[in-house]
């Protein structure tokens, strides 16, 4: 039976592929009054900010933590430090252990949490933290009952198991497979994880705990490429060999895919085992929620793709330590600058504006764009994202958004958008486009790492003469293209 009183929500990880989506849903719910829980207050969007309250901080904060759980009934915890390096099982430790105490001595009610399928004594090293995670959240049942789901493989557009899964079908007609593409895990699409979530919120459940396993039929991921291959309407072959190591594979999924090595390597590491639902606490609890059919999502996340209209990615956030974008809006630390103007042409700000922010991705870079793609190659070739992102959608940014290896740091609506450099670069470099008096200002800023950061800067000084020398102009060329055709 569903609750339906006042319910006070705190959601953390709401810049997350999970948590955007949910954020956007408990919005919707009249009689939710939601708080989140945000590393970066910017990657926040304006008009959320408006409805919801924010507190800037993250779970290794106490005070944050405190100011965030007072007067909460429900709070999500949607959070991981996958990818901070070697100390992320620590790190996602006591990032667990304060929530729970927090939340305990606040007198929250419920806690709500997404962690993995799969058992202890098979789990890749990332699962057993998320397993991990799931019994600290959950150890204390008399004091603060606990509704822990687990989920294999989501697939949803943005989510990072969904685009290997296409760019690998889209990009290869033929593939050798490694052993583990045929081990079985159950997927679930992105919305059917977002619509327990939301749901769990409400539900009245007596027991002091839940654990409730989500996912639809079993399939291994190479009957997942051959089903998403069918949906896509193209013929794949895959022919199986008995050695490809999960090492090889990363490497060959970061030359075809966006996802880089580390991750990769976690997806393929947790794909070594079964990951399979061992519960039926989603049918007994959740009866009206009837997961889609893994042939039915991916059609669903392709029509967002091609609408553009792609919620969150997997690469929104950073599961380091910190933000990878707190504090690095300010470029005033560069020492180097290359720096074009270009008048606007009697063109309006927006115009201009909404123009520039449609560089990259499928887009290009409007000049000497084969430039661009062997600086993106290069990168690959160091461990860097290299071009392969793209972007999540064509037309609109965010902060937060990835774009090609560069990350939108600051966006002032119609006057500046700043763009950080994610690409091995022996220093910190930024891309900005700043609209003043009728004048675009694009400039690329540069804080050198010693000599060798300054030798790299003046070596590509002829290489920016190429590429920046056009770009401002080509910006305001394509917004006057833009304003011809309306
Ligand atoms: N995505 C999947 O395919 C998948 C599959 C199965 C299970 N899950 C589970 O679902 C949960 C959410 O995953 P996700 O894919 O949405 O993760 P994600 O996209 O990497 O987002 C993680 C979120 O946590 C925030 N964060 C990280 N450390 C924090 C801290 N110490 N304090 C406060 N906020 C912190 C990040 O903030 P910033 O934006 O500042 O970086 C971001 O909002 C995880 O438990 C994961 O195991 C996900």
């Amino acid at each position: 039976m569903p609750d339906t009183r006042p319910h006070k929500i705190l959601l953390t990880g709401a810049t997350g592929y999970i948590g955007r989506r949910l954020k956007d849903r408990l919005l919707k719910r009249k009689e939710i009054s939601l708080r989140l829980l945000v590393r970066n207050k910017n990657k926040v969007r304006p008009d959320v900010l408006e409805k919801v309250d924010v507190i800037e901080g993250d779970t290794f904060n106490q005070e944050a933590l405190e100011d965030a759980v007072r007067d909460i009934d429900v709070a999500y915890y949607l959070i991981h430090s996958m990818g901070s390096g070697g100390d992320f099982e620590n790190l996602d430790r006591t990032s667990a252990e304060n929530f729970r105490s927090a939340c305990i001595k606040a007198g929250v009610k419920r806690i709500i949490y997404l962690g993995g399928l799969g058992i202890k004594n098979t789990a890749s090293k990332h699962l057993l933290s998320r397993i991990e995670t799931g019994e600290i959240l959950s150890s204390q049942p008399d004091a603060i009952q606990t509704f822990w789901f687990r989920a294999g493989v989501i697939i949803g557009s943005g989510s990072a198991s969904f685009e290997i899964i296409y760019n690998l079908v889209h990009k290869l007609p033929a593939m050798v497979t490694p052993t583990w593409v045929r081990t079985k895990t159950q997927p679930i699409g992105v919305e059917d994880v977002v619509n327990y979530l939301e749901q769990a919120a409400t539900l009245s459940a007596d027991q002091p705990n839940l654990t409730i396993d989500i996912g639809t039929s079993p399939m291994s991921f190479q009957e997942m490429m051959l089903a998403a291959a069918k949906v896509m309407g193209l013929r794949r072959f895959l022919f199986p060999v008995p050695v490809l190591s999960p090492k090889l594979s990363s490497y060959w999924l970061i030359f075809f895919t966006p996802i880089p090595y580390k991750m990769a390597g976690a997806l393929v590491e947790g794909l070594k085992s079964e990951t399979l639902v061992l519960n039926n606490n989603a049918e007994l609890y959740f009866p009206d929620i009837r997961p889609r059919n893994y042939e039915e999502v991916v059609a669903e996340a392709i029509r967002e793709i091609e609408k553009d209209q792609v919620l969150s990615r997997w690469c929104d956030s950073s599961a380091n330590a910190s933000c990878d974008i707190k504090y690095q809006d300010d470029t005033r630390s560069a020492i180097l600058r290359d720096i074009r103007k270009v008048p606007l042409n009697g063109l309006e700000p927006q115009q201009v504006f909404q123009s520039a922010c449609t560089i990259g991705g499928k887009t290009g870079w409007y000049t000497y764009n084969i430039l661009w793609q062997i600086r993106g190659f290069i990168d690959k070739m160091v461990g860097g994202y290299g071009l392969n992102r793209g972007r999540r959608t064509l037309h609109n940014l965010r902060v937060g958004d990835s774009l090609d290896f560069w990350k939108v740091v600051d966006i002032k609506e119609n006057r500046r958008l700043l763009l950080l450099a994610q690409m091995k670069v022996p220093g910190k470099a930024w891309l900005e486009f700043d609209i003043q008096d009728n004048v675009l200002i694009q400039t690329a800023h540069f804080f050198p790492r010693g000599i060798l950061g300054r030798l790299y800067w003046y070596s590509v000084v002829p290489l920016h003469n190429l590429v920046f020398s056009n770009l401002a102009k080509k910006i305001v060329e394509h917004a006057q293209d833009t304003h011809t055709e309306k």
